[in-house]
């Protein structure tokens, strides 16, 4: 399949870019700018797009535009930093603004029917600018702090955009994207779910052949939406385990099961491991604690039901692209760790498994459209990411079997009100919602006796990335209605509070 290379010059934008492109439907990859030559060519590009970054041209050890591309022959977009490069190897001028432009801008067109076309409001975000132009280009729009908001050299297709066309705050951005790479670069819109799902399953026959293939299934989207087309191309061949550990939400294991029973046709054998868990979990109160032995004994019970399989030589792995991408990506500053985060299924890669990775190449919104082009339920597809670690997370303090149980139907109350009241499912506003234990108890009186137990907390979320998060400003009375429903329902809560911090500085999850 023909390609587009987008070289990431440092951008915390530049999965935003390819994420554009992708939903133009062209298949495009992300590579550091100094990725090598082989590497960038065997996906074969039929152009390039190079990302902005955080650096000056004419620093020691700025990103540069390596030889090669400008040999290929082939279209070129820059953006931001990416045309800064362009200018500076083409011979034009880069010299640092008097101030930083940072925010929403306005650009004129220069020129008529160009990619500029429909854009008018700009998102800017840069230090240096463009003072000449190299040779053979022209000027397509000006704004009011640059003569070069976007130059072209038609002859030899290679643009130059100063603001950022893949961000939000751009209007119809998306459009210049997808000129340059129809319009310009002649790739074919046929990035599609249907072409997706027939080119893994080549690949995956080719890889796996007629040998056999496990996959641990956590009731994820990931997980899930990888088994399935795993199974799509090899049926009977795959084995999916579910590992119940005892930590899940109310149904959870019954509604995956079904849902691969009834919407593809295949066998989930689910490992009851629930008294492993908690037994591993006893006394136990420090959340990185909790997180390390939860995945621990994920891999031990996971093994173990390897050997009882006969030991299969394939394993199957619901990794997803930005994974991957950010693994590789340039020097970023690495970002601090706050918690571990394990995938219920992400096993140590010392295992004796060959791996098969079908969304290696996907973002998460493209899982999603598989997952549903494949027939798996939209309560599936759409469904909370819920942590690896399960309900010890929401469980602060000892997870005993008691507190879970707690727990667990304190949650299945908030998640029946909220899918009531249309706050839960896709579009509907919540990304993410659910009750936390504490290990706080406090006193209460009810029909005339006091009490003294445990509070609850209601946590409801809503992201586009779960980087940050803002609570959910859920009405009064539906808050008052769950609230009364966990008191009067669940044995061992007499208190309910709302939390209502941001991320950060709070995170979603509490530990
Ligand atoms: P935090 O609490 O870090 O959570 O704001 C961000 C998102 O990640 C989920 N989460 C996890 N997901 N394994 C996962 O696969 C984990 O260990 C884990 N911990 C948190 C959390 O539910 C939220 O969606």
């Amino acid at each position: 399949m023909d390609s587009i290379a987008i070289l990431d010059f440092g951008s915390q934008y530049a999965q935003i870019i390819a994420r554009r492109v992708r939903e133009a439907q062209v298949y495009c990859e992300l590579f550091p700018w100094d990725a090598p030559m082989e590497k960038i060519l065997s996906i074969a590009p039929k152009g390039f797009i190079l990302s902005g970054g955080p650096k000056s041209v004419y620093e020691e050890g700025a990103p540069y535009i390596q030889e090669f591309i400008f040999k290929t022959g082939l279209p070129i977009l820059g953006i931001c930093y990416g045309m800064q490069a362009l200018t500076y190897a083409l011979g034009g001028q880069v010299d640092p603004s008097a101030q930083r432009e940072y925010g929403p801008a306005e650009i004129e067109p220069a020129m008529r029917n160009t990619m500029l076309d429909e854009i008018s409001k700009v998102w800017m975000s840069h230090g240096d600018r463009i003072t000449r132009m190299p040779e053979g280009f022209t000027v397509l729009a000006r704004s009011g702090n640059s003569p070069f908001a976007a130059i072209g050299d038609m002859k030899r297709k290679y643009f130059g955009v100063q603001f950022h066309p893949e961000v939000h705050h751009t209007p119809n951005g998306e459009k210049l994207l997808k000129h340059f790479v129809i319009d310009i670069c002649g790739m074919k819109p046929n990035w599609t779910p249907a072409s997706i799902i027939e080119e893994s399953i080549t690949r995956i026959r080719k890889q796996v052949g007629n040998g056999r293939v496990l996959a641990a299934v956590s009731g994820g989207v990931d997980s899930s939406v990888a088994a399935a087309l795993v199974h799509k191309a090899i049926g009977d061949q795959l084995v999916a385990v579910f590992v119940d550990t005892g930590l899940l939400r109310k149904n959870e294991g019954e509604q995956v099961a079904s849902a691969f029973r009834e919407h593809l046709g295949a066998e989930l054998l689910t490992v009851d491991a629930a008294d492993g868990f908690l037994d591993a979990l006893r006394e136990v109160t420090e959340p990185e604690e909790k997180r390390r032995i939860v995945g621990e004994k994920f891999i031990r019970v996971f093994e173990e039901q390897a050997k009882q399989l006969g030991q299969p030589r394939f394993l199957v792995q619901g990794t997803i692209y930005p994974d991957v991408v950010e693994s590789s990506a340039p020097d970023r500053n690495k970002a601090e760790k706050i918690k571990t985060h394990h995938n219920v299924g992400g096993l140590p890669e010392d295992m004796q498994f060959e791996l098969v990775e079908p969304l290696r190449y996907l973002f998460k919104d493209e899982v999603r459209a598989v997952g549903e082009a494949l027939g798996l339920p939209e309560s599936l597809v759409w469904r909370q990411p819920f942590p690896g670690p399960g309900l010890t997370v929401r469980c602060l303090g000892e997870v005993t079997r008691e507190r879970v149980s707690r727990l667990r139907a304190a949650d299945a109350i908030l998640i029946e009100e909220l899918s009531k009241a249309g706050f839960l499912g896709r579009n509907a506003g919540t990304s993410q919602a659910f009750v936390v234990l504490l290990p706080v108890r406090s006193v209460g009186v009810m029909g005339d006796q006091r009490t003294y137990q445990e509070a609850a907390a209601i946590r409801a979320v809503t992201t586009e990335d779960f980087m940050t998060a803002d609570w959910v400003r859920l009405p009064y009375d539906l808050l008052a209605k769950v609230a009364n429903r966990i008191v009067n329902e669940v044995d061992g809560i007499n208190r309910v509070v709302y939390d209502i911090t941001s991320k950060p500085p709070a995170t979603i999850e509490w530990e």
